[in-house]
Formats: structure tokens, C-alpha cells, sequence
């Protein structure tokens, strides 16, 4: 099982776009898929054609410890699942404040959920993806401690590095001190505006940059920028509005094709050593519990060994953000916090918020 956060500070980069057409592609392709939705905002809700209003319990109810995942999951489509979100999550940031271990409550619940029905289809899933806000605060960072892998969606406009690399600081930061298996999996860019000078140079720019960090001990040293770019196209936009994915709302767009290559992309990636695999149209129950067998024992290696190297000591001398960020004393601590129970008691960093959008 792989379990997947969106997330970037900035908003309106297609973070929300992307988990709902990536999740909805997956489960097309008969994986089975649960995404989370830690927006205040609710546009993945919404997006899912469910009603943030209404009174299915939802991941306020989760975090604050009122209701269950099975409870709270919504089946919107054959082998998908929402847990949706409302603006009573913003309280949730303030209520948790006071709570040891507030960012892995959503950790917890998650290997609980999972666990519990181990041995039934019934909470068994290939793929988990959380919909982060645009901000680190505490639900972004119960996103990142939920997730083993990381996904950057990333307009490419100017200044667009500059975003990312704070992005990349907070990952490492709690990689260090509180998820050590963290790890970026890659960068999507999003409404890229195909041919113009600026996209790729930016593009250019962030290839050069995730290349530099190969061989180093930072998080995103197997990040990768993945080639299937989202070109911009309307149908992506107004697909939301009927509470359709693109593969629902226009399965002959631009949009559903790049989102169709992207998760194909995202879905081979944790097969490559095992063989590229591409995603098949089936929905067979039975090869998908196949290929999620093959995913989680490479998944397995790749995690032992991305977790190995972040132990393995301060990042290469030649990263570019080595310089910058700041490495406590006590940071350490987490990377000696051998089970959950012992990560769940080590504080995260406190970020202010940054909510653009
Ligand atoms: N490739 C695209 N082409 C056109 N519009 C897009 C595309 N991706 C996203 N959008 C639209 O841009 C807006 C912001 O996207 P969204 O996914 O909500 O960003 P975020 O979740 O990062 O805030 C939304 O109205 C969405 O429908
Ligand atoms: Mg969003």
C-alpha cells in the first residue's frame, strides 16, 4: 500500500485537481483507493460530488477523536473512497494545538483502520492520498505523517523554485524529527502552458535541480519530475462543478489524457524494479491484489533504503539547502524513535501559517 500527500503551501497549484484524477485514474484501473481530504475548503469534497454540510461524519470528526475512518469514508465510485472535510476542520487546527503528538493523529487512526480488517477486503487498499491545505500547519502535517511519499504538484512560474525548496525544508524537517520514512516520490507540474519560454526554462530548472540531489542523504534524492506535464485545459476546471472527475466529465480531453499518463507514471513508478508495469483498464479484483502484493515489497525496499540514507547522517555537501536549514539538537531524537507510539510523542516543529490561497 502506498500512501501518497499532495502537497504544496501554495494554493492553486492543482493539488486538489490532481488528487482527485490521479485517485479517480487508480481506481479505474482497479486499484483500490482512499483519499483524504485535510481542506478546510473542501474542494475534494466538493470535487466528489459530496456535500461538505451534510451529516456524515467527516475528518473533523476524525482528528478530534468522534468518529471512525470506516465511519467517515464515503464510497463515491467503484474502488474509491472519500473521507470528506468541512469548514469545521479550521477549528481543528486550534483544538489540536494542546495535544501531544498532534500530528500523527491521523497516523494513528490510518494503522488502525488498516490493521483492524487485515485479513478482510474490506479496509484493504493499494493507494491512500491526502489532500493538503495551502499552509504547514497541523493538518498539512498530519498529511505528511499519515503519508510515506510525497507528490508536488508545481506550477511552473517564476519563483516556483524559490516555493519549492521552502517545501522541501518543512519535508526534511519532519522526515528528521518525526516520519523518518518520508520521502519525496516527485514533482508534477500542473497547468503548464506548453511552449512557452518561462515553463521551460522553470521546468528545466527543477530537472537540473532534483538531478543534484541523486546520490545525497536529502528526501528528495529519488524524487523524480514526471513526464506526463497537466497542460492547462478548461475541462479540468469545470469538471468540479459537477462532481466529476475528468475521466466522468470529458474522457476525451486533454485533461483526461495527462491525468491518465500521470498516474500510470506515479502507479509504475513503484514497480520499476520489478519491471515497468503499466496500469491495465481491468478492474479485476484479483490481479489488483497481485500487483499490490508486488508494490508493497518494493515499496518495502525503496522505504528501508530512503530511511536508511536519512539516518545515514547530515545531507551531501553539495545540497543546496543544506545551508539553510536548521538542525536542532533534539532532532535527532525522532530518528532513534523506533516505534510509533515513541514518534507520536516527539513534537513537530511549530510553522507559522502561510496560506496563500
Ligand atoms: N490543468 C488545469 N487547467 C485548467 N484549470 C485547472 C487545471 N488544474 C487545476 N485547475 C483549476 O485551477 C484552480 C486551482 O486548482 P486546485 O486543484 O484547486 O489547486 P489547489 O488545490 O492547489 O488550490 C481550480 O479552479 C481548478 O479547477
Ligand atoms: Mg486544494
Amino acid at each position: 500500500m502506498r500512501r501518497i500527500a499532495i502537497i504544496n503551501q501554495k494554493g492553486g497549484v492543482g493539488k486538489t485537481t490532481t488528487v482527485a484524477n490521479v485517485a479517480a485514474a487508480l481506481a479505474r484501473a482497479g486499484q483500490r483507493v482512499l483519499v483524504c481530504d485535510l481542506d478546510p475548503q473542501a474542494h475534494l469534497t466538493l470535487h466528489f460530488g459530496l456535500d461538505p454540510s451534510d451529516d456524515t461524519p467527516d475528518m473533523y470528526d476524525l482528528l478530534t477523536g468522534s468518529a471512525s475512518i470506516a465511519k467517515a469514508r464515503v464510497k463515491v465510485g467503484h474502488n474509491l473512497w472519500v473521507v470528506g472535510a468541512s469548514i469545521d476542520l479550521a477549528a481543528a487546527e486550534v483544538e489540536l494545538v494542546s495535544i501531544v503528538g498532534r500530528e500523527v493523529v491521523l497516523q494513528g487512526l490510518l494503522d488502525q483502520h488498516v490493521g483492524d480488517q487485515k485479513d478482510t477486503p474490506f479496509s484493504k487498499y493499494d493507494y491512500i492520498l491526502f489532500d493538503c491545505p495551502p499552509s504547514m500547519g497541523v493538518l498539512t502535517l498530519n498529511g505528511l505523517c499519515g503519508a510515506d511519499e510525497v507528490i508536488i504538484p508545481l506550477q511552473p512560474h517564476y519563483l516556483a523554485l524559490q516555493g519549492l525548496g521552502k517545501l522541501l525544508e518543512t519535508v526534511q524537517l519532519v522526515s528528521r524529527r518525526i516520519h523518518s520514512v518520508l520521502r519525496v516520490s516527485g514533482v508534477a507540474i500542473c497547468m503548464n502552458d506548453a511552449g512557452t519560454r518561462l515553463a521551460a526554462e522553470v521546468v528545466e530548472d527543477v530537472r537540473r535541480f532534483l538531478a543534484d540531489a541523486r546520490g545525497t542523504a536529502v528526501p528528495w534524492s529519488k524524487a523524480r519530475l514526471y513526464e506526463s506535464m497537466i497542460r492547462r485545459n478548461i475541462k479540468l476546471a469545470e469538471a468540479p462543478s459537477y462532481g466529476q472527475s475528468i475521466f466522468d466529465y470529458a474522457p476525451e480531453s486533454n485533461g483526461a489524457t495527462d491525468y491518465e499518463r500521470l498516474a500510470q507514471e506515479i502507479h509504475a513508478s513503484s514497480c520499476d524494479q520489478a519491471a515497468s508495469q503499466e496500469i491495465s483498464a481491468s478492474d479485476d479484483a484479483a490481479s489488483s491484489e497481485t500487483a499490490s502484493v508486488e508494490n508493497a515489497s518494493v515499496e518495502n525496499a525503496s522505504v528501508e533504503s530512503a530511511s536508511s540514507n536519512t539516518a545515514s547522517g547530515r545531507p551531501h555537501h553539495t545540497d543546496p539547502l543544506a545551508q539553510v536549514i536548521p538542525l536542532p539538537v533534539s532532532a535527532t531524537a525522532s530518528e532513534h524513535a523506533s516505534t510509533s507510539q515513541e514518534r507520536r510523542e516527539i513534537s513537530a516543529p511549530s510553522h507559522s501559517a502561510d496560506r496563500t490561497g
